[in-house]
């Protein structure tokens, strides 16, 4: 089994990359195989509704130059998938949303690509808004009736600096048993 997660911070390796890597030690422990997808410097350009994707129905957007191709086919080979998000003024950043836009409306033309994957959200903050964050990522798996593990808080990590999110005890035990719960869940639904 694998899970890809995609870290939509402008920053490479920050707290976002941070608060992943301590789900993905746990999801480790469990043999669930983990790929870190860093969308900083990709450039990748808003969903232009032009509904070529449901004209062509080939699991592709059209846009077809700046790697979000790479991102669907990468979500659509995984078992698990993870959207991190830093907070930028209480929402996502604009990387993440162009993935969660674009990807979305492939995958509804498609059929509902990532229908009953498991998907769990992730957002560092430095102080607030961090709940519009996992909102914003939650609404993307509702659509795509996909399937979410929780943890014993919302999902989000404290810190401003780089590195500074692993200083926040609880927010590194959130992600902790938010691995925990993703393997469980992962390997229930494997056995049917
Ligand atoms: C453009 C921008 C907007 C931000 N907006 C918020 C905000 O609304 N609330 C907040 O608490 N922190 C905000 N921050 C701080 C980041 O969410 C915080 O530093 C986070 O840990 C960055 O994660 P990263 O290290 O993965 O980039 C903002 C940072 C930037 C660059």
């Amino acid at each position: 089994m694998k899970v890809i997660a995609f870290n939509g911070s402008a920053r490479i390796n920050g707290n976002t990359a941070d608060l992943i890597n301590v789900v993905f030690d746990e999801l480790a422990k469990y043999g669930i195989e983990t790929e870190l997808f860093q969308l900083a410097g990709k450039e990748i350009k808003g969903c232009k509704a032009c509904f070529g994707c449901f004209n062509n129905q080939d699991k592709r957007c059209v846009q077809n130059n700046d790697g979000l191709n790479e991102c669907i086919a990468k979500m659509i080979e995984a078992d698990g998938i993870i959207l991190a998000s830093p907070t930028y003024f209480g929402n996502v950043s604009s990387e993440l949303k162009a993935l969660i836009d674009r990807a979305g409306l492939v995958s509804k033309a498609n059929g509902n690509l990532f229908k009953r994957k498991v998907g769990a959200g992730i957002a560092a903050v430095r102080r607030a808004g961090s709940i519009e964050v996992l909102h914003a990522i939650n609404n993307f798996f509702f659509l795509s009736e996909m399937i979410i593990p929780c943890s014993s808080y919302w999902n989000i990590g404290y810190g401003r600096e780089k590195g500074q999110a692993l200083n926040d005890e609880e927010g590194v035990r959130t992600m902790r048993i938010l691995g925990e719960n993703m393997a469980w869940l992962m390997g229930k639904l494997n056995t049917v």
